[in-house]
């Protein structure tokens, strides 16, 4: 009999952290205390980065510093915008992002420095230059020209304009913020596992984030928001959506956006995105894709008791901003590498080597056959 193997690490707490916890009295994901829906109502994107990275809510001084930097650091290498000019068009987006992070880390003069002080430091460049290095992407692979940062723009702002070339009504650019915020932090998830994994070898911030955003763009981890896009997609229209999701269940499919690893009855941040989607959805006067969810949910719900997770708002959310499909994870990653860099400096203070065991069940014992004899 094989050793009580725990498979996916079901269960299994293997570390402290002082990041993020779904606290089940108040039944919400919160960062560093803070309910992440509270956050939402109350703060600005940069304002939830800061907290995350920094383990405290900034006065107003320390937030105008820290968007000073931020701003000043959007600026791309050369060597960066003319490889990005190079790729292939057709990459995958989540691609892009992964080779424009590992890119940075060539060029990074601080590379190899994992002190605290120097993390924080290459940390504002990664979250300050990957969503202008994806913007410009973006337009490269449509053909129109790469719009410059600017920086008297907020972060969401200026993602908006680097890819459009406006930044959209305010309610557009809150819900945008409100994504940010929810995407920003989710513990022990496999993109944060990975990262923390490859720090615990002590290797750089750089390629744990780029090891991140590939474990991210799995289709059961970040990947869901574009697959739920996909799915919506092929719904087409409300009227086709009950037998659609049904047809879905009986033939035992997995349905994308919902299900947890964490939240077995309902994620804590999908009410709040739902209402920004509806928001979005009511200043682009287009209600088709409200209603597609809302039956999908319901018998989700009545025939599996499967509660949505936040991928599936977000979907249909970033479409209707404009966003193509490709784009929707590389969204995640920009505000996941809050998250991922509080977690790889957590890592790197109290550090200590992940190397798990593993059942063997392969051949037993055998002898090498020199190769002219088998
Ligand atoms: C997120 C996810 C991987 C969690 O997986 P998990 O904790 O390992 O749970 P399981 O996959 O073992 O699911 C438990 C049961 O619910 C079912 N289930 C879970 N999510 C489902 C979904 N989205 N659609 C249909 N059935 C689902 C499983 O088929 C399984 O049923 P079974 O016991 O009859 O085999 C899973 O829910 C999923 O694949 N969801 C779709 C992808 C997604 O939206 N990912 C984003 C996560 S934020």
């Amino acid at each position: 009999m094989a050793e009580d193997i725990k498979k996916g690490l079901l269960g299994i707490v293997v570390d402290e952290t002082e990041v993020s916890k779904v606290m089940p009295e108040i039944n919400s994901l919160t960062y560093r205390g803070y309910a992440a829906q509270d956050l939402c109502a109350k703060c600005k994107f940069e304002e939830v980065a800061y907290l995350i990275l920094n383990g405290e809510l900034p006065s107003e001084k320390q937030l105008k510093d820290f968007e000073k930097v931020e701003r000043k650091e959007r600026n791309l290498s050369k060597t960066l915008l003319e490889s990005i000019k190079n790729f292939p068009k057709k990459s995958h987006p989540m691609d892009v992002a992964r080779t424009a992070v590992s890119i940075m880390g060539l060029e990074d003069k601080e590379t190899k420095d994992n002190s605290p002080e120097a993390n924080l430091r290459k940390v504002m460049r990664i979250f300050a230059k990957t969503p202008v290095a994806l913007a410009a992407f973006y337009r490269i692979r449509k053909g129109k020209k790469i719009i410059k940062p600017k920086s008297n723009l907020s972060f969401s702002e200026n993602f908006f304009y680097m890819c459009f070339g406006r930044v959209p009504e305010k309610e557009i650019v809150k819900a945008f913020d409100v994504s940010l915020i929810l995407y920003a932090e989710h513990s022990f998830n496999v993109s944060t596992f990975t990262a923390r994994t490859i720090t615990s070898s002590l290797s750089d911030i750089h390629g744990a984030i780029t090891g991140a955003i590939a474990s991210l763009k799995g289709p059961l981890h970040g990947g869901a928001n574009e697959e739920v896009m996909h799915m919506m997609n092929k719904i087409k229209k409300p009227e086709n959506a009950l037998n659609w999701i049904n047809n879905a269940l009986d033939q035992k499919a997995v349905v994308m956006g919902f299900g947890h690893r964490v939240y077995k009855s309902g994620d804590s941040r999908v009410p709040t995105m739902r209402e920004y989607f509806s928001k979005v959805a009511k200043v682009k006067k287009d209600k088709k894709f409200e209603k597609i969810y809302d039956i999908v949910e319901k018998v989700m719900i009545e025939r599996k008791n499967i509660h949505p997770n936040v991928d599936y708002p977000t979907g249909p959310t970033y479409h209707l901003m404009g966003f193509d499909t490709d784009f929707f994870t590389p969204i995640f990653v920009i505000s996941r590498i809050t998250g991922w860099s509080a977690h790889i400096l957590e890592q790197h203070a109290a550090n200590k080597l992940i190397r798990p065991l593993a059942s063997y069940k392969g051949n037993s014992y055998r002898k090498v056959i020199p190769i002219n004899q088998r």
